[in-house]
């Protein structure tokens, strides 16, 4: 495996006997601390394990580090939407292009639960947060505004046609920070699976655009045999079906390796996953990717 700068963070035991919620800040950042994650999964733990995830989430929505709710990155328009999830087997909610709301992950965990849809966007998506009660409210700060200027600015100059070279070469000039990305979160109590994922995006992009995040099987998966989220360049992890892919090979072979040779796949392209089995658990990133577990002996 090439990329010389990445961070790995692997992690495999036998656990079955144990509960965890095993939670990530994004991959992308190198100048992140760890510490930043530190306590998030225990202060979110609970003895749900739909609680337990949507807790993790709603911590690092409301961290205006993390690129997810306040915080979220501002499109090339000037507009912050954000694409949120969550699911336990057999169900699943999502959220597109939410935006002015605090918690998107808390939407997404209604149209779950108050639903009979899996997915809702937009202004739709807007209308429903509204008419349940959550109010307005704005996500920028001033980090994601002057980084949004300095964008702006330097897109102007550049005349290539690529995203990604425009993205890199952005980073390299030091004109915008590496993307913290996505933020979710995993966790399997007293043998039951959950997983919840928030972001505002990959920056740059047009308004409209739609990640990994609220597409079933893409950013998120979450069955009888386990959950898996994942971080990273929603588009590539999407065409993957990233996280149905991996969890259609929980028991086939050790989680950490699954885990490894599926982001391997993307070379260059950031990405990270984090996900939990009946009796393990792993995460790999090629890129620095924060995270926090909390384990519990059951
Ligand atoms: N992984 C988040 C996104 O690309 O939107």
């Amino acid at each position: 495996f090439k990329c010389l700068n990445c961070f790995l963070y692997m992690c495999l035991m036998k656990d079955s006997m144990e509960n965890i919620i095993l939670c990530h800040g994004g991959v992308g950042s190198k100048e992140r601390p760890l510490d930043d994650m530190k306590g998030i999964a225990e202060k979110a733990y609970s003895k749900n394990p739909l609680d337990s995830v949507v807790n993790a989430v709603v911590i690092m929505e409301d961290d205006p580090r993390f690129n997810a709710g306040t915080g979220s990155v501002i499109r090339i328009d000037g507009s912050v939407q954000m694409d949120a999830a969550v699911s336990i087997p057999g169900k699943f909610g999502s959220v597109i292009g939410i935006e002015n709301v605090k918690n998107p992950v808390l939407v997404a965990r209604d149209v779950m639960e108050k639903t009979p849809h899996i997915i809702l966007s937009g202004s739709g998506a807007v209308q429903f947060a509204r008419k349940l009660g959550y109010g307005e409210y704005d996500p920028k700060t001033e980090r994601t505004i002057s980084q949004y200027s300095k964008m702006v600015e330097a897109l102007k100059k550049e005349t290539t046609d690529n995203r990604y070279k425009i993205f890199k070469e952005l980073i390299r000039n030091g004109i915008i920070d590496e993307p913290h990305d996505t933020v979710g979160a995993v966790a399997r109590i007293d043998g039951k699976f959950a997983a919840a994922v928030s972001t505002g995006g990959a920056s740059p992009m047009m308004r409209g655009r739609v990640g990994d995040v609220p597409i079933p099987g893409a950013g998120i998966f979450c069955g009888e045999k386990g959950a898996v989220v994942a971080t990273g360049i929603g588009e590539e992890i999407a065409k993957r079906v990233l996280c149905h892919r991996i969890y259609e090979r929980i028991n086939t072979d050790k989680l950490e390796n699954i885990l490894r040779e599926e982001i391997e796949y993307f070379g260059e392209n950031l990405a990270g996953v984090i996900a939990v089995s009946h009796d393990e658990h792993a995460f790999f990133s090629n890129g620095s990717m924060g995270t926090d577990m909390f384990k519990i002996k059951v």
